[in-house]
């Protein structure tokens, strides 16, 4: 049976913060722990003002997924937030969801807080409009591996859960279509021959390729916050790897006095798989001097949980010294 932790007064607590995201874009819920935060994902999860009913029913039934050397499942639905060496900063970038567009809500919960740095800084995406003029940018491959993927079932039942019913007959069928499409080369050479810069980033310890990047940097589509306002946001692509945005990121931190370690980048990926997640490709030269623009800096104390409306702040991370251990999850 599961324990019932929320209470009749936490519940007008989680009122308040509910209000709170939809009015101000985040909120951090205080003296929490780790067996409370299940309880708040679900019960945010089944607010309609909050998430889609339908995608939270798929996040349920889909669970949490171990990536060794990344994400550790640490709760039903939470997992270690981008294990990594604490000399990395984690650039702007909004979560996206592997079902396509990005995550409505990003929780935080930081297990343990680090003794110096590891603040979270929340970035408004109203700072990404049509007036920031991006340019279009080939990505460049890094040849990695992460220390143990999941298999190519288990991506395929985490992403399209309804999968799972399917006869045990068609999955050797689907790998086959799987490696038709992507693994064999051929759909890349097609796109390539027609100018489209299509690349195939990596493998995997057992060798099943995955496709790093296909994509160009650009901003993503207009999508509704929980404030009813249409947002453009930075993902992966255009935030982790583009250097310049790295460069400005930098100078906030060093204007705003946090925690800051230059660390040569030979010396900075110390695994192949942090290498692989982590390492800068290209300088995109985008004009970014407003995107740090009332941007707010939240330090997360030992058992505090911070909810993001995912789409109205990106959120990225600064260097830290000491141990420190943050669960994620995303609606
Ligand atoms: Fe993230």
């Amino acid at each position: 049976m599961t324990k019932q932790v929320i209470t009749a007064c936490k519940v007008s607590e989680l009122e308040r913060h509910c209000s709170e995201i939809i009015r101000n874009g985040f909120t951090v819920v205080k003296k929490i722990n780790s067996e409370e935060i299940d309880d708040i994902y679900r019960y945010l999860g089944k607010k309609e003002e909050i998430a889609d009913k339908r995608a939270f029913e798929d996040t349920l039934a889909s669970g949490n997924i171990n990536f060794v050397g990344w994400r550790e499942v640490k709760t039903k639905y939470f997992s270690t937030a981008d294990q990594r060496n604490p000399d990395i900063i984690i650039p702007p970038h909004c979560e996206s969801n592997p079902r396509g567009g990005s995550f409505q809500v990003a929780f935080f919960y930081c297990q343990k807080s680090a003794e110096t740095g590891g603040e979270s800084i929340l970035i408004p995406s109203e700072n990404i409009d049509e007036k920031v003029s991006f340019k279009r940018s080939i990505f460049i491959p890094v040849p990695g591996r992460l220390k143990e993927w999941p298999s190519f079932v288990e991506i395929i039942h985490h992403t399209f859960p309804f999968l799972k019913k399917m006869p045990q007959l068609f999955k050797p069928l689907l790998l086959i279509l799987f490696l038709l499409l992507f693994a064999n080369n051929i759909i890349p050479s097609i796109l390539r021959l027609l100018g489209i810069p299509f690349v195939i980033g990596s493998l995997t310890e057992n060798g099943i390729p995955i496709i790093r990047f296909s994509k160009f940097a650009k901003q993503l589509d207009l999508e509704k916050a929980l404030n009813g306002q249409n947002y453009r946001t930075l993902g992966f692509s255009e935030g982790f790897y583009d250097f310049s945005i790295r460069e400005k990121f930098s100078e906030f931190i060093l204007k705003n006095n946090l925690y800051f370690k230059k660390v040569k980048d030979a010396n900075l990926f110390i695994t192949k798989s942090e290498e692989f997640r982590y390492k800068p490709l290209y300088h995109s030269q985008n004009d970014f001097c407003k995107l740090f623009n009332n941007s707010v800096i939240v330090k997360l104390d030992t058992d505090e949980l911070l909810i993001i409306d995912n789409r109205r702040f990106m959120h990225s991370s600064t260097q830290y010294q000491g141990e420190r251990h943050m669960y994620a999850s995303f609606l």
